[in-house]
């Protein structure tokens, strides 16, 4: 994602309310900070933030956590969802790079979302992949009992590699489209990558993947 630099993101991010800054501090204890027991799913990658906010809204009793790792991104996030009338208590953001992740949460995560993230197509840079064997291993850290991934993307090599990986790591499908939206996948929310991709007419890749925890 591109976007030109946001002049006075520093002070966004500073006078977030929905920002947390010092996440490490939550390590293992998500669900103090949002007072109950409800399900965590994390979006990495979650650009403009128009996805993790529209599940927020649309599921209250489930946590949210998005992840984005560029400053200027987040600003604009932040604008936008701190711009509407009510922000959901649901709801919370950190600034960081997934590389990190298991800084940020311990064995308390219930689903991973991975939409249109990048590529890396060359070799040489395959671990970045948010799917590759590296960060998998990262996730099996932050996971609470069944692992679960839910990736959505336009990019066939990505969505090709990331079934293997997947599947080399002992994950099993739940459901695999190569058109979700002609699917029978229910109550797709899109993303701000997914409509401008499908207003293309190009087709979406989705996926659902599951594994034990101690597997
Ligand atoms: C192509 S955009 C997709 C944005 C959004 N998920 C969507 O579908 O509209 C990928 C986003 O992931 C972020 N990103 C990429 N690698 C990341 C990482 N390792 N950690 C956190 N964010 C990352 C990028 O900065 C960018 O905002």
């Amino acid at each position: 994602m591109r976007l030109r630099n946001v002049k006075n993101k520093e002070e966004i991010l500073k006078g977030s309310k929905l920002l947390i800054i010092n996440y490490q501090d939550y390590l293992g204890r998500w669900k103090d900070l949002f007072g109950n027991d409800n399900p965590l799913y994390i979006e990495i990658g979650m650009g403009k933030g128009e996805f993790i906010l529209e599940n927020a809204l649309k599921y209250p009793n489930i946590n949210f956590v998005g992840i984005e790792k560029f400053d200027s991104i987040l600003a604009r996030a932040i604008q936008k969802i701190e711009g509407k009338e009510e922000l959901p208590n649901n709801l919370k953001l950190i600034r960081m790079d997934a590389k990190d992740i298991d800084l940020a949460f311990r064995k308390e995560v219930d689903r991973i979302y991975l939409n249109f993230s990048d590529p890396w197509p060359k070799k040489r840079h395959s671990e970045r992949r948010l799917t590759s064997k590296t960060f998998l291993t990262r996730y099996d850290k932050i996971f609470k009992n069944d692992c679960e991934v839910v990736m959505k993307t336009d990019n066939v090599s990505l969505f090709e590699y990331s079934l293997e990986s997947l599947s080399s790591y002992g994950y099993s499908f739940h459901k695999v489209s190569l058109d979700l939206h002609n699917s029978d996948v229910e109550d797709n929310i899109m993303t701000e990558y997914e409509e401008k991709f499908t207003k293309k007419g190009i087709k979406i890749n989705y996926l659902l993947a599951k594994k034990d925890v101690n597997k």
